[in-house]
């Protein structure tokens, strides 16, 4: 008898405890700081959030451009480093071209001469990168924003209404991306969106990663592997040509893990049109839809892996080549190869090439996709 007692009071106690246990856990996934981030030109208020992990990760996120602005991971002996590239002040961003961590979209990458036709109705969009369409307006946009922790870890919801119309694409886009830092060292992207008129839609985040902290030197020596047998080759102007390559027996082949400067800057026309790499990978994701490891970058002397694993079918991997002396975050100046972009999304130009999986988001339908950076040492 009186074992039962001592064993049910154990046992109370114990369920208690651990009661006691998640609601200080969820209360501190829930906490999530906010800053004031500075005005925009335009006179609108943008904050900067701090999401924080139990293992003392932090991504700090503003809602101007869904941008994050710092990300810190540590080491293999345990130290901390700001592993993304950006500015410190809201003014940088506004005036920056480089898309520095920022939500990229209505249409990311490029589409050719800036005009696709849907539905029979040719659309016409502004020119930014020479005679193409690139990466839209959504990274220079003040987005709403909710603190929508859960138990998976601190989440930011971020909204926007693109109007129907905005940089020339039909349909009153309404979109929501929710980032979540997990307590497995993940940064979580949750992209969504809905349309009242048949649009084309391709979203990414435009990170730019250098595993051995942001302007610590260039990122020729880290190391990559990405699971696609394939490439989408491109023109002088970085509009696939069509062609769905078979990276094998070329510099683009990184379907073991290769080390990222070891061919870039090899006598072959692909490197050379895009200025090192610059392209767009089709990834061996066969059931396109659900998560798929993508990519795995390493950096040898920190010891800091991040794994991509993505739902999108392609994946575009730039190498920094159009940095040029940047003044960044802390005083640090980004020269050209400082970073890597590892930019999960449909493959550049599909509103002009059907047989590309399809870009088109039709009135009624619901978009989703996801995307994990993964951080680990080894
Ligand atoms: C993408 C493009 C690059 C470059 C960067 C932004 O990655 O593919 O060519 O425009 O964005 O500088």
């Amino acid at each position: 008898m009186v074992k039962l007692r001592v064993t049910t009071t154990f046992i109370l106690g114990f369920l208690t405890a651990t009661i006691f246990v998640s609601v200080l856990q969820a209360e501190a996934n829930s906490k999530m700081q906010k800053q004031p981030f500075g005005k925009t030109e335009d006179g609108q208020q943008t904050d900067l959030y701090l999401l924080t992990n139990k293992n003392g990760v932090e991504a700090a996120i503003t809602n101007y451009g869904g941008t994050v602005v710092t990300l810190k991971v540590p080491d293999r002996n345990g130290k901390f480093d700001d592993v993304v590239l950006g500015y410190d002040k809201l003014e940088d961003y506004e005036a920056g071209k480089a898309y520095f961590g920022a939500i990229v979209g209505r249409y990311a990458n490029r589409i050719a001469h800036a005009k696709f036709t849907l539905d029979g109705i040719t659309y016409t969009l502004p020119k930014n990168d020479g005679d193409n369409h690139l990466h839209g307006v959504f990274n220079k946009r003040v987005w709403n924003a909710k603190d929508v922790s859960s138990g998976a870890g601190q989440a930011l919801e971020l909204t926007y209404l693109s109007k129907d119309g905005e940089d020339g694409f039909p349909g009153n886009l309404s979109v929501k991306v929710v980032y979540t830092l997990t307590n497995q060292n993940e940064l979580k992207i949750d992209y969504s969106a809905t349309t009242d008129k048949d649009t084309v839609l391709n979203l990414t985040n435009h990170c730019y990663f250098n595993l051995a902290g942001q302007g610590n030197g260039d990122i020729l020596q880290q190391q990559l592997m990405i699971r696609a047998d394939r490439f989408t080759p491109v023109d002088a102007n970085l509009i696939p040509t069509g062609e769905l390559r078979k990276v094998k027996g070329s510099p683009f082949d990184f379907t073991t893990s290769t080390v990222i400067g070891a061919r870039i800057d090899q006598d072959d026309e692909q490197l050379k049109l895009g200025k090192g790499y610059d392209h767009n990978w089709v990834l061996n994701n066969s059931t396109a839809g659900s998560l798929f490891v993508a990519a795995q970058a390493y950096d040898s002397h920190s010891g800091r892996q991040l794994e991509v694993s993505t739902t999108e079918p392609g994946l575009q991997f730039y190498t920094g080549n159009f940095l040029d002396g940047i003044h960044g975050k802390g005083g640090k100046v980004y020269n050209r190869r400082y970073a890597f972009c590892l930019e999960t999304q449909h493959f550049p130009d599909s509103p002009n090439h059907p047989q590309f999986p399809s870009t088109v988001l039709r009135r009624g339908q619901h978009f989703q996709s996801t995307t994990v950076y993964k951080f680990s040492t080894k």
